[in-house]
């Protein structure tokens, strides 16, 4: 598959190198082309880097790493973007002290898919920090540490689901783009895990399915009053 990764920064060089090790083909694009190329140096594997509009046009699949920029602005024409899957990682900044204000409205990824509407926009990979990926593949499988994903484009989710299990990611199908509130409240949540309650960047949010109860010792559950 072809990759095109919007800015070079901590989410798309980590994820970048890891897809590019996974055999597919990788073009980082950054405001400044020579980090770009850098990036790609050090990843090897037959990376290139250059400008944002490169990327953009090189990529069927699309991460776009750029908080609270639209595409419409970093790029020269959003065309390039046409059809093509659009990974949105992006959480909304961290308040000071973590002192969160009401639920969003509308999540960023809704706010992107606006921008871009001929394209199929993905929430993914906004609930577990940088560090996380440096331990693809083995430990996050045997975790079964979870990657929630949700997009109105069906072909487009499965996309991300693939792209997600081949790095050791247990991949979660969290239904329409409209759950991005939900998943962006998520990324909120394990920051302040991470940073407010100190657990650290290691501290992920999985879904574990348990095995239902044998017995109902408790009486069950009973219709709610
Ligand atoms: N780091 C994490 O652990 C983590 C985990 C989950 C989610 N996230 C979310 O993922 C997003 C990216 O995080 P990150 O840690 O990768 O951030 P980062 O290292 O700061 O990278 C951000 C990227 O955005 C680009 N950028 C910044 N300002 C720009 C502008 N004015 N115009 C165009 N491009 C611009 C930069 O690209 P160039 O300089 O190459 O142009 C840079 O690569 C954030 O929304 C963050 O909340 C981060």
């Amino acid at each position: 598959m072809k990759i095109g990764f919007i800015g070079t920064g901590n989410m798309s060089r980590s994820l970048g190198i890891l897809w590019a090790e996974r055999g597919h083909n990788v073009f980082w694009g950054s405001r400044d082309p020579n980090k770009a190329k850098s990036v790609a140096e050090l990843a090897g594997h037959k990376t290139q880097g250059g400008t944002n509009d490169e990327a953009a046009e090189f990529g069927d699949v699309i991460f776009y790493s750029v908080r609270g920029i639209k595409p419409s602005v970093v790029l020269s024409s959003i065309d390039h973007l046409t059809g093509k899957v659009i990974l949105d990682c992006n959480n909304r900044d961290i308040p000071e002290g973590f002192t969160y204000g009401p639920l969003m409205a509308e999540s960023l990824a809704e706010k992107l898919a606006a921008d871009i509407p001929k394209a199929h926009v993905v929430k993914a990979f906004n609930t577990m920090a940088q560090e996380v990926f440096e331990l693809s593949p083995q430990p996050l499988t045997e975790h079964q540490v979870s990657v929630y994903i949700c997009s109105d484009h069906p072909g487009a989710k499965q996309t991300a689901m693939v792209l997600a299990g081949e790095i050791g990611f247990n991949p979660v199908d969290c239904g329409p783009l409209r759950s991005a509130r939900l998943l962006e409240s998520l990324g909120d949540f394990i920051r302040f895990m991470i940073g407010g309650m100190n657990l650290g960047p290691y501290a992920t949010i999985s879904v574990k399915i348990l095995p239902d109860a044998l017995q109902q010792r408790l009486g069950g559950r009973q219709p709610s009053s």
